[in-house]
């Protein structure tokens, strides 16, 4: 079904020769990010150093992953990118539209209904283009890639955060948005900035209590949410090669919520064991034969401090289990200490629920280990205080955990098995009682905990651990229990303690699955039809946009000054809005929603130049595009940082938004503005935002002349009858400046694509 073992051959047939190459050009020992950057430099281009932190460098990622939230708008920019199939291996998998409420048997059918139309849309377009696609219920699409395409040295993109969890296996693999997405399949270089890197050396061995959970955990208190922006994550050490693959996978994926670009392990023996038993022994043949590439340089390792551009050690000896949260999953509390943190904070110490499962913690290794409380609870007269929810990671994962006996131990604790998919860890998890937004505490084994997150009660106070201490918790229903130290009371009075967590790092017999839920492509896929509804609410195909008319842009209005701080999450929001991913004219109706007026303070209410009334951004834009006027969106300092979705860039251009000028941009925002034939201007004087008035009347002059490091200007016809100029800069090279004039990168693919 699954992974191409001639792709990875020819990646590994490869893979010496351009880092023996690389090796020269910089002059020194290569980590190991290093040589799985330089071995997918785009058309083997070794000719060239790189500086960390400054150059863009062109990529060509091995594959693709997509979830079923985030594919809709790649896949309907794919569809007009004219390619017949998709250039590079890709993959979908619905996961993230499917509720947890009253278990899987219930859960399941109910989001094949509600979401039928957007699953038979990405089956269909999957089907066509060469895509493999996982059904609902197949599973989480981390734990699906690492367990059928995740390969030791490649490097791979993905549309969602957590992509990194492929760093498990050994891989460069990165989160990114729904163009860059589409530009990968449709066989064109993908940009990146050299990452900087960090090195963590792990020394020891966990024990205990002690899970791969609390490396990242405490990584995470140390480096912080941002810590890790821009740099890519490399564990080295012996303690490294004493993790589980899955683990290292627990590991790389909470790398994302300390901003990391990715995170990743060199290849060894427990990543040879995984791919074996997942039936990937050619891979681990092939891994074998170039061993010595798939890691780091001997001398980096003996002296990191020289080749990382920051070193963290960590003795997993003497480590500790953590409790990272409430509220941001960097706020660490090792657990010794949480009954006086929790107590001094004030946060509820009764613990309602404990889930089980997330990309992040939903292993064969992590169902069992935790399942070894849960027998424990059972067999010493205990009963669990809190409720327990278990999200299976995969198909082959429950299948095998149920015929192992492990799921029936949690339901003897009354555990309910939802779906394996996000669930909870997206927000998808109708909690009874939530909309009452009471004060209460959960634990779960997730990688966020965020306000409102899990259930949509920003009173819930959600702590981040391992599956095994969530379950000890759980069973305790207190936040302050320390399972290392103390006791619980059974039905009989006595005082019984829980003994540490025992599993399996593999199942002792073997994976095994009936139907692992996968959708194999049609060989020829062109004559396969994909269906959209034209009165679909959630699905909408793409018109191509507009070309520039070739002219200077006058009279545009001032939709909205931003005031302050304008993310993704202001410009699109996330929320009840996750529905319409699909249909970009519906989910235009959030645009800039959440931006703060600098007029009059507000969100979501703007002057309508033409008729003088104050109203709802969207609406007011829709009225400037029935006139056939365009407009311009004013903002502030680092414009459109959070996510990367696309939906932020597409919707003011489609609802006849021109230029987006503001002090500074987020890199991926302004990118993907670009990529939609949108103007993204700064100010030459950061200044001049002040001189933007609310009734103005702007001109963008110089777009017939518009080339590389060339400023335009900016005419304010003010209401008063007087003018002003303003310069202003742009960062287009001479390619994006072919984006915009043809109004949109995607419109020169489809050109090309017809030639
Ligand atoms: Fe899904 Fe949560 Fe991971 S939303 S992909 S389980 S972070």
């Amino acid at each position: 079904m699954a992974f191409d073992i001639e792709m990875i051959k020819k990646v590994y047939a490869n893979f010496g020769p351009r880092v023996e190459a690389a090796r020269k050009l910089v002059g020194r020992p290569l980590t190991l990010s290093e040589k799985i950057l330089y071995a997918h430099l785009w058309e083997g281009n070794t000719n060239t150093s790189y500086n960390r932190g400054v150059d863009y460098v062109d990529f060509a990622p091995d594959r693709v992953a997509m979830q079923d939230a985030t594919a809709q708008m790649a896949l309907l920019q794919f569809m007009q990118a004219g390619r017949p199939k998709v250039a590079v291996p890709s993959t979908v998998h619905c996961d993230h539209l499917i509720t947890a409420k009253l278990g899987a048997a219930i859960d399941l059918p109910a989001a094949n209904t509600e979401s039928k139309e957007v699953f038979d849309f990405l089956s269909s377009v999957s089907n066509k283009y060469g895509i493999g696609f996982w059904k609902p219920g197949a599973g989480i699409i981390h734990q699906v890639v690492l367990e059928n395409y995740a390969f030791p040295g490649g490097m791979m993109i993905g549309t969602d955060s957590h992509t990194v969890n492929a760093g498990g296996l050994g891989m460069v693999a990165i989160g990114v948005g729904g163009a860059d997405a589409c530009d990968v399949m449709a066989g064109l270089p993908w940009e990146l900035k050299f990452p900087k890197l960090i090195g963590v050396k792990l020394t020891g061995k966990l024990n205990g209590w002690t899970s791969p959970k609390d490396v990242i955990l405490k990584v995470a208190g140390i480096l912080t949410v941002k810590g890790g922006t821009g740099a890519i994550v490399e564990y080295f050490g012996d303690g490294a090669k004493n993790l589980s693959c899955t683990g290292k996978g627990t590991i790389c994926n909470m790398g994302a919520e300390i901003g990391a670009t990715t995170s990743t392990f060199g290849y060894d023996e427990s990543m040879e064991r995984y791919l074996r038993a997942t039936n990937r022994a050619d891979v681990a043949d092939a891994a074998n034969a170039i061993a010595a590439h798939l890691t780091g340089d001997a001398e980096v390792y003996a002296e990191p401090e020289k080749y990382f551009d920051q070193l963290i050690e960590i003795n997993l000896s003497e480590l500790e289990p953590y409790l990272n949260g409430p509220f941001t999953p960097d706020l660490a509390t090792p657990i010794s200490k949480m009954k006086e943190v929790a107590a001094a904070n004030g946060w509820p110490l009764k613990v309602e629920w404990g889930l089980i499962g997330s990309c992040t913690n939903s292993s064969y290794e992590d169902l069992s280990r935790a399942a070894s409380i849960a027998k424990q609870a059972v067999d010493k007269g205990l009963t669990t205080k809190a409720e327990f929810g278990i999200n299976p990671g995969s198909e082959q994962v429950r299948y095998t955990a149920n015929r192992d006996g492990l799921l029936a131990t949690f339901e003897d604790l009354n555990a309910t098995i939802f779906t394996n998919a996000c669930g909870p860890c997206i927000g998808m998890w109708d909690r009874v009682g939530a909309e009452k937004q009471e004060k209460n505490t959960i634990v779960h084994s997730f990688n966020r905990n965020f306000a409102k997150r899990a259930d949509g009660n920003p009173n819930t106070y959600a702590f981040v651990t391992s599956p095994e201490v969530v379950a000890a918790i759980a069973i305790a229903g207190d936040l302050g229990f320390n399972p290392l130290t103390d006791t619980l009371t059974n039905n009989k009075g006595e005082q019984v303690k829980l003994d540490p967590p025992k599993g399996d790092e593999l199942p002792v017999n073997g994976y095994a699955v009936e139907d692992a839920g996968y959708q194999e492509p049609a060989k020829d896929g062109s004559g396969v039809q994909v269906i959209v509804s034209p009165t679909s609410h959630r699905l909408q195909l793409l018109d191509p946009f507009a070309a520039w008319e070739g002219t200077d842009l006058k009279g545009l209005k001032l939709l909205i000054k931003a005031k302050g701080k304008c993310t993704t999450d202001h410009i699109s929001m996330a929320g009840p809005w996750l529905k319409f991913r699909g249909h970009l004219d519906n989910i235009s109706n959030n645009m800039l929603i959440g931006a703060v007026n600098f007029f009059n303070e507000k969100t979501d209410n703007v002057k309508n130049e033409l008729t003088g009334e104050y109203g709802p951004v969207p609406a007011t834009q829709r009225a400037y595009k029935a006139a056939g006027i365009g407009s311009i969106v004013v903002g502030d300092e680092n414009y459109g940082e959070g996510s990367s979705r696309e939906h932020a860039a597409m919707e003011p251009r489609h609802l006849g938004v021109r230029a987006v000028l503001v002090k500074s941009f987020a890199r991926i925002h302004e990118t993907n503005l670009k990529k939609q034939g949108m103007l993204g201007l700064t100010f030459a004087n950061k200044d001049d935002y002040d001189k933007i008035l609310e009734d103005d009347a702007i001109d963008i002059i110089g777009l017939t002349t518009f080339t590389p490091n060339v400023p335009l200007t900016l005419v304010l016809n003010h209401a008063d009858g007087t003018k002003e100029e303003i310069v202003v800069n742009h960062s287009y090279n001479a390619q994006q400046i072919e984006w915009f004039k043809a109004g949109g990168a995607l419109n020169i693919i489809r050109r090309e694509a017809a030639a």
